[in-house]
């Protein structure tokens, strides 16, 4: 069994390798000056179960992807299963007005070609795995974000939002604790608003987690409502740390106690892996 790392998921990789006794393929990932994306596996895959890891965001990333399914599918292997740690365009999961692209939609479809089995994490919305015309997968990052925030004595887990209240469930469970979630009403794509809702959280350390923290909007609007809420402290976790522009000096300014994401996308704030749960989902569903 071979595990061919993109280069976005270089690490993840690595760690996958060591969870499931896998040999790590030797590959070349380059980009020529005006930007083309060059792939050569340089490792025998033939007769072999192969397992590409790579993300598709940002966009390079997808072409990357393609690139790798068709290198190793030229080699014969005898199975390909695709591990996409953090799945791109994902929030696009439906028409929010007329004549406009699915584009999750759109990305399975793509990403099924030639392979046997996709694996993903946290990916927004579960349905989405049904995007994907071949067997596909998903896995939470909530149990290892959860272990890591077991010594922190957390009171109240909450959601930013109605939509990620089962992850906030999920992790309160584990941590034996309380959950609820905050009412929150996008503007736009950077601005959002928190209706407000008391919570019972005076004195309290709570932890707000989320699937995705983009330019922090969210996040930062959650922590100084709760924060107005009189809580102590206040962690912040995600499994898919984007942090784009000002993301993480905006939840520091807002009073975030700490700031804590996966290594779905490696940044200086993946304290949580995701390979062990990754791994545990393989076995689960393995082609063969
Ligand atoms: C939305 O439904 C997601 O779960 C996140 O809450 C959202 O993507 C976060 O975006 P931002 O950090 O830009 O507010």
């Amino acid at each position: 069994m071979y595990v061919v790392p993109g280069s976005a998921s270089k690490s993840i990789a690595s760690h996958l390798v060591r969870e499931i006794s896998a040999d790590i393929a030797d590959v070349e990932i380059r980009r020529f000056i005006d930007g083309e994306c060059y792939v050569r596996v340089k490792s025998d895959l033939k007769g072999e179960d192969v397992i590409i890891v790579q993300n598709t965001y940002p966009d390079e990333n997808i072409i990357e992807t393609i690139l790798l399914k068709s290198a190793v599918k030229d080699m014969e292997p005898k199975s390909i299963t695709l591990v996409i740690p953090y799945l791109g365009y994902a929030r696009q999961d439906r028409k929010f007005q007329d004549g406009e692209a699915v584009s999750a939609k759109a990305l399975a479809r793509v990403l099924s070609i030639d392979v046997d089995l996709v694996i993903t994490v946290d990916p927004h919305k579960n349905y989405i795995v049904d995007f994907f015309e071949t067997k596909a997968s998903f896995c939470s990052a909530v149990p290892e974000i959860a272990k890591y925030l077991l010594p922190k004595d957390i009171d109240v887990v909450l959601a930013p939002d109605k939509g990620a209240v089962e992850r906030a469930e999920e992790a309160a469970k584990i941590l034996g604790c309380e959950s609820d979630f905050l009412e929150k009403k996008r503007i736009s794509d950077e601005i959002v608003e928190m209706k407000p809702k008391e919570i019972e959280v005076k004195k309290k350390t709570v932890a707000i987690i989320d699937d995705i923290i983009s330019t922090g909007g969210t996040m930062a609007k959650a922590v100084e409502e709760i924060r107005k809420q009189g809580a102590k402290d206040v962690y912040v976790a995600c499994t898919h740390g984007l942090f784009i522009g000002n993301a993480i000096d905006k939840i520091n300014r807002a009073g975030a106690t700490e700031i804590i994401s996966t290594d779905t996308i490696e940044n200086a704030y993946s304290k949580v892996k995701v390979a062990p749960q990754i791994a545990k989902t393989l076995k689960e569903n393995f082609p063969n």
